[in-house]
């Protein structure tokens, strides 16, 4: 590892500094001052530390003068100390300011409304740096999820000629001369690719134009997008559910600290084990009838089914087979009854639906006739249904959101506060 001239503060934490000579650098967190001494609680990327200046170092003006987010070096002795935040402090005989902050304007107690306003200064925060700390662990671990399972990662374009989830949340932007979307969906690309490299993924940024206001819809998301050729609706289940599973076992295992931080339960989450239940959209129907649920076979969950029915299992469930009408031009028919689609939502406690997948239509001439059925332009797709053309393979694929997984792991409120820049309707800066 490239080593930096400087001790960083989990590294003290660990107890590898007692009574050593040490240097930090990091941002003023808290500051307390009494007639002696000035206490200041330093942070870095890896803790927080407490440091003490007394009145007769050549420091004691600098620290007198230092502002809560200030940059500053510090140079000092390592003591254990049993009172002290983390058991260590920091005697300092030379603190240098590096930047001066003005006033910071976040304090205890401003509202989320405010916190999203001034977001940039607000990822500075013990919250959001748990979460992203995890967020980079949790895309760490699906990518070793997937090589470990032989798939091989893609990358898929953004700009896109046609539309993959319906033109309702397509996003139109200028390209060149011509008109064009961001992409709602890497599965039409991804499926192609399983021609040359059967089992691909991707982790990229989704668009969707969503108007509406919920705790679980982004404008700009990143999906994580698997195709894999020759394989069954019960292989895709299986891989959905190896996938989660190994993310909250390893969540569990490795983000401890963080987890801990966040109050949330790593016992719980390393719980999260195959096999998940299975169950068919219409028995999903008739348990939301018996808990007065007021829809109808043929319509799609609302946010309020999807909570009640994962809310009985407590863990994801597989929801498949489900009306034709409510799912996309590409899911493939049930032979013996033409009316379901082998589609496959998996929907978990609090957030709802976490992932969609499914077997894809494999014939060119069914795939033609539904392209035709959901008035898009044959055309348009020339590309998707040459792969049918030339040696079509029966294959699924699913796209979760990743967003939407970090929120149900970790007990969010929504899935803004899972990324650094959430972007929504209203929200673009910074
Ligand atoms: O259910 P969706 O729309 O399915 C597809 O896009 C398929 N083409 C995926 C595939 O089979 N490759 O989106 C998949 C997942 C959802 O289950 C949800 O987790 C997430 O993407 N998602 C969103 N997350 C945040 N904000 C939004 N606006 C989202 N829309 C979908
Ligand atoms: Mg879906």
């Amino acid at each position: 590892m490239i080593t930096m001239p400087f001790t960083s503060i989990q590294n003290i934490l660990d107890g590898r500094f007692d009574f050593k000579q040490v240097e930090i650098k990091g941002w003023v967190y808290r500051k307390r001052e009494s007639k002696d001494v000035i206490f200041v609680l330093v942070r870095d990327a890896t803790g927080i530390i407490q440091c003490t200046i007394k009145r007769d170092s050549p420091s004691w003006a600098d620290a007198e003068k230092v502002t809560i987010e200030s940059s500053v070096t510090l140079n000092g002795i390592v003591r254990k100390d049993e009172r002290a935040p983390g058991g260590f402090e920091v005697s300092t005989n030379r603190l240098k300011i590096v930047g001066l902050a003005e006033p910071f304007p976040i304090t205890k107690d401003q509202s989320e409304e405010f916190r999203r306003d001034v977001r940039h200064l607000w990822l500075r925060s013990q919250k959001m740096i748990e979460i992203m700390k995890i967020r980079s662990e949790t895309l760490k671990f699906i990518h070793q999820f997937f090589r470990k399972e032989d798939f091989t990662e893609v990358s898929p374009p953004m700009f896109i000629s046609s539309a993959v989830e319906g033109g309702a949340t397509l996003f139109g932007v200028k390209y060149f001369d011509k008109d064009l979307y961001l992409t709602q969906s890497a599965q039409l690309h991804l499926e192609v690719l399983i021609s040359s490299l059967e089992k691909v993924y991707c982790v990229a940024p989704s668009f969707r134009a969503e108007k509406s206001r919920t705790i679980r819809h982004l404008a700009e998301y990143w999906h994580v997008e698997a195709e894999q050729a020759f394989a069954t609706m019960d292989d895709l289940m299986c891989l959905e559910e190896e996938l989660v599973s190994y993310v909250c076992q390893k969540v569990a295992e490795q983000c401890k600290k963080e987890l801990n931080k966040l109050k949330v339960n790593a016992k719980k989450l390393s719980e999260v084990k195959p096999p998940f239940s299975r169950i068919t959209y219409d028995e999903a129907i008739e348990r939301l009838h018996k808990k007065d649920s007021k829809i109808k076979w043929g319509e799609d969950f609302g946010f309020d089914d999807e909570r009640a029915l994962a809310e009985e299992f407590g863990k994801p469930v597989f929801v498949y087979a489900y009306p034709k009408e409510i799912k996309a031009f590409y899911c493939k028919t049930y032979k013996d009854n033409p009316k379901l689609v082998m589609s496959v939502d998996l929907i978990a406690p609090k957030i709802g639906e976490l992932a969609t997948g499914g077997s894809r239509i494999d014939d060119k001439e069914e795939l033609i006739k539904r392209i035709r059925e959901f008035g898009l332009k044959e055309e348009d797709y020339g590309w998707y249904i040459d792969m049918r053309r030339y040696g079509t393979t029966p294959h699924i694929g699913f796209g979760l959101g990743v967003e939407r997984l970090l929120a149900w792991m970790l007990d969010l409120e929504n899935v803004m506060d899972t990324l650094p820049f959430p972007r929504t309707i209203r929200r673009y800066y910074p």
